[in-house]
């Protein structure tokens, strides 16, 4: 199977339903995407998918093949942050960080939908579990990256 993933291609030789969060943690060795519910209800394991976000835990990676898929280790480019990132270090939101990758990548993919969102567009969009509840911070440097 070949998958496009930060720009690259990649060839893995995987079941067709295997989901794509574990091709990207198990088969690529790409662990900043993290494992919460498995059931595409937390977020934990959000990615992009041509610029929106997917519950990687839950979409077989065959129906992605030919798609660009961006994981959180594909944002930067070189030493600069996303301006996602940028923000969410600004604002300190993460607390223990586990959803957070998560967080981000659901960021990013609300910013390309809406460049500028209102709280009740953050609110809607952003329905990533955090049990730290970083959710006043996330929606403060999500407005900070909109104005970036
Ligand atoms: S691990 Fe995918 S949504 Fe929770
Ligand atoms: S920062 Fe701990 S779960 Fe979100």
């Amino acid at each position: 199977m070949q998958l496009t993933i930060n720009g690259t291609p990649r060839t893995v030789e995987v079941e067709e339903d295997m989901p794509l969060l574990w091709v990207i943690r198990d088969e690529l060795g790409m662990t900043g995407t993290k494992y919460g519910c498995g059931v595409a209800a937390c977020g934990a394991c959000t990615v992009l998918v041509n610029g929106a976000a997917v519950r990687s835990c839950s979409m077989p990676a065959s129906a992605v093949e030919g798609a660009q898929i961006t994981t959180i280790e594909g944002l930067a480019r070189g030493e600069t942050l996303h301006k996602v990132q940028a923000a969410w270090v600004a604002h300190q939101v993460p607390q223990c960080g586990y959803c957070q990758s998560g967080q981000i990548m659901a960021a990013v993919a609300l910013l390309n939908e809406n460049p500028s969102p209102s709280d009740a567009d953050i609110d809607a969009a952003m329905t990533n579990v955090c049990r730290c509840g970083t959710y006043g911070r996330i929606r403060a440097a999500i407005h900070s990256a909109a104005k970036a």
